[in-house]
């Protein structure tokens, strides 16, 4: 593993270094004298039962955590997203909000506490976590803050057969394994991990079926092969997750924001070395062999497989925005109709938040809401803007 002098990353406190060495030992039995994946080793990484970042119980969220995600910074993300997802859930009448990924709860009590203004409260909502660590986090969460509405909510395993409802997922899509390619001359090279001296080590091998027909796919759609050199991602894992979430929705939408552009940004020349980002302790860099278990591995979304997928599945694109446009179109300006009315001390607090969502520079462009349906118009502000054109 490499020191914190070499990467210039802040030093990890004793119990945390212990731990990383607990999961960089499973990584190393796992690899043995031969390789894994990239995606193996960052689903072990993130999930390892009892190890993986997501499961262990380090901090994660917050500014004393690794990263800050948009429900965290402040409510007014869920605020707008429960004021979009209202009119969807009166015109499905009964149905269910199941979130995915709830990581803190911060979005939730948001989402929850917005539709009981509005009068339009699912009677269940469902959350599919995978971490038991988190899931209890949001227990405690939703019991001091949210107590009366505590009984609607509901944890369960896996993605329920079928269902109307509505379906959000906020910052899931890029916490799915990925797997990292180069194109040697004309040929798909899969990238694995190895321990050479002691530490992970990048290796390149001939890419197996899946992942070669992954990338001649993306060239076909892009109209042109990739360079030699070139190095990205793709996210198999996403396939199935999306559509596995498709097939299970009757009647509703699913909503996604993240980080991610369309395909043929992704693919860009010039986007020669990925979209991997590693979050520790509130810095982004861009090594994931480094303190496993400690760190936050990401993959920005292409958020054309996302849309090719659903429609795959049947689901039509009700829009694709910026977080900028979604919020700002969305229902702050609600929110803004009183600010002069307001504590100086809240004007300033929400101020900052409005910044850090929606200036360009923080998470306003770069982070984007998809809307997909099925038998049901999408949410209202899709009609404002959209960029689905773009996917
Ligand atoms: C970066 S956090 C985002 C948390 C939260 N949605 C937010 O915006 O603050 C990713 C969350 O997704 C969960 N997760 C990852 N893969 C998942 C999967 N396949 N199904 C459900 N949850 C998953 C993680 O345990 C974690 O709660």
């Amino acid at each position: 593993m490499k020191s914190t002098l070499e990467t210039g990353l802040p030093e990890p406190d004793a119990d945390s270094a212990r731990h990383s060495l607990r999961v960089a030992e499973h990584l190393r039995q796992r690899i043995g004298t031969g390789s894994i994946s990239f995606a193996e080793f960052m689903q072990e990484a993130l999930y390892a039962p009892g190890l993986g970042y997501y499961v262990a119980g380090n901090r994660k969220f917050g500014v004393d955590g690794d990263f800050v995600t948009a429900p965290e910074i402040s409510d007014l993300f869920g605020f707008v997203v429960a004021t979009q997802l209202s009119p969807v859930l009166q015109s499905i009448k009964g149905g269910i909000v199941l979130e995915l990924g709830a990581g803190s709860g911060a979005l939730a009590v948001s989402i929850l506490r917005r539709l009981a203004e509005l009068d339009t409260l699912p009677e269940r909502y469902h959350i599919l976590e995978i971490s038991p660590e988190l899931r209890q986090r949001q227990d405690d969460r939703f019991t001091a803050e949210l107590p009366e509405l505590c009984e609607r909510i509901e944890w369960i395993a896996e993605i329920p057969t079928s269902f109307s409802g509505v379906v959000v997922a906020n910052e899931v899509a890029d916490a799915i394994p990925v797997e990292r390619f180069r194109i040697d001359n004309d040929n798909v090279m899969q990238a694995r991990v190895s321990v050479q001296d002691e530490r992970f080590a990048w290796v390149y091998e001939p890419a197996p079926a899946f992942l070669t027909d992954a990338v001649r796919k993306i060239e076909a759609d892009l109209g042109s092969q990739l360079p030699h050199g070139y190095v990205s991602e793709v996210s198999t894992g996403l396939r199935t997750w999306i559509k596995d979430v498709c097939a299970a929705i009757d009647r509703g939408l699913l909503l996604i924001s993240d980080y991610g552009v369309s395909r043929r940004e992704y693919y860009a020349p010039e986007r020669n070395d990925g979209w991997l980002r590693c979050h520790f302790r509130n810095r982004a860099h861009n090594d994931p062999l480094i303190w496993p278990g400690i760190q936050d591995l990401t993959a920005w979304v292409d958020f054309s497989l996302v849309a090719s997928m659903a429609a795959e599945g049947g689901m039509t694109v009700t829009g694709f925005d910026s977080q900028a446009n979604f919020l700002m179109h969305g229902g702050l300006a609600m929110v803004m109709v009183d600010f002069s009315e307001l504590p100086i001390e809240r004007q300033v607090e929400l101020s900052s938040h409005i910044k850090l969502l929606t200036l360009p520079g923080e998470m306003g462009e770069n982070f984007k809401f998809l809307g997909l349906c099925r038998q049901v118009d999408g949410p209202p502000v899709f009609e404002v803007t959209d960029r689905a054109h773009l996917l």
